[in-house]
């Protein structure tokens, strides 16, 4: 696995850009009370949302990255509906069925075992409540650049090597039904991204065409090339790139 491809920095702005798929993967937990999780919530960016929209229900973030929690525990200042935990996600430190909904954004992608979080979720839901998943399509991120095979080694270097678990997206219902979720729903949500500034801000895109030569998925010569190809399409207002989000909504 190469460099963590995250920090603060990224998940706020990569915050303001999903905003819309963020508020949308609320809804499951509009009619429930109790408590709400959100594992891996990073810097708590849907735990400060979620105590503002579901006022009379605690908000519990669980992380395993102290830095994160502290931005979140920051930003949250001091409000009595939140928690946040530093814990592994698949050891939610609750008992069987405390939670009213859970939630999980862009966190099943960096996993090794999911299956084992799949089920810890599954322990600590209470029964007929909701289990909310975002994901990013990984394996179909499209470079609209005339160079397939350099895209094509990119996406490898993507599933393969970068993403812990790559393919994490397309196998969320396999994992659901694995543990015993029912009520399975799947949403996808195109992005486009129409200047390699934005993709840098949100994909990182030349740090994952970088590194890809880093790791000998890429010769120096096809990332230089490639990277020139995009920065000429880019100043010819021509530079496109799309990836699919997915929501996969389930009950336990
Ligand atoms: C891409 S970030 C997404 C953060 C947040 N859900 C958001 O959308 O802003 C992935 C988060 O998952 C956390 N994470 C990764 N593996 C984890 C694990 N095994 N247990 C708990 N948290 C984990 C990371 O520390 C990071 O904060």
């Amino acid at each position: 696995m190469s460099e963590k491809h995250y920090n603060i920095n990224y998940l706020e702005n990569t915050g303001l850009f999903l905003k819309n798929l963020k508020q949308h993967s609320y809804h499951p937990f509009e009619k429930k009370r109790g408590p709400i999780l959100d594992l891996g919530c990073g810097t708590g960016l849907d735990v400060i949302k979620m105590s503002e929209l579901f006022h009379s229900s605690k908000i519990i973030g669980i992380d395993h990255d102290p830095v994160m929690l502290e931005k979140g525990i920051a930003e949250s200042k001091g409000n009595q509906n939140i928690e946040f935990i530093q814990s592994e996600s698949d050891n939610i430190p609750y008992n069987d069925g405390f939670f009213a909904g859970i939630r999980a954004e862009r966190l099943m992608q960096h996993l090794k075992n999911p299956e084992k979080t799949i089920r810890e979720v599954y322990r600590a839901l209470m029964p007929e409540h909701p289990f909310a998943i975002i994901e990013t399509d990984w394996a179909g991120l499209v470079i609209y650049n005339e160079n397939n095979g350099i895209s094509n080694k990119i996406n490898k270097f993507l599933t393969e090597e970068k993403i812990n678990n790559g393919y994490a997206s397309r196998k969320l219902r396999f994992y659901l039904k694995g543990a015993d979720f029912k009520d399975i729903n799947i949403e996808v949500f195109p992005f486009v991204l129409k200047s390699l500034k934005e993709a840098n801000e949100y994909l990182w895109l030349e740090i994952i065409i970088n590194e890809a030569s880093e790791k000998g998925y890429l010769t120096k010569l096809e990332k230089d090339l490639f990277i020139e190809s995009l920065r000429d399409a880019d100043s010819e207002n021509y530079f496109a790139c799309s990836i699919n989000m997915v929501i996969v909504t389930s009950v336990k």
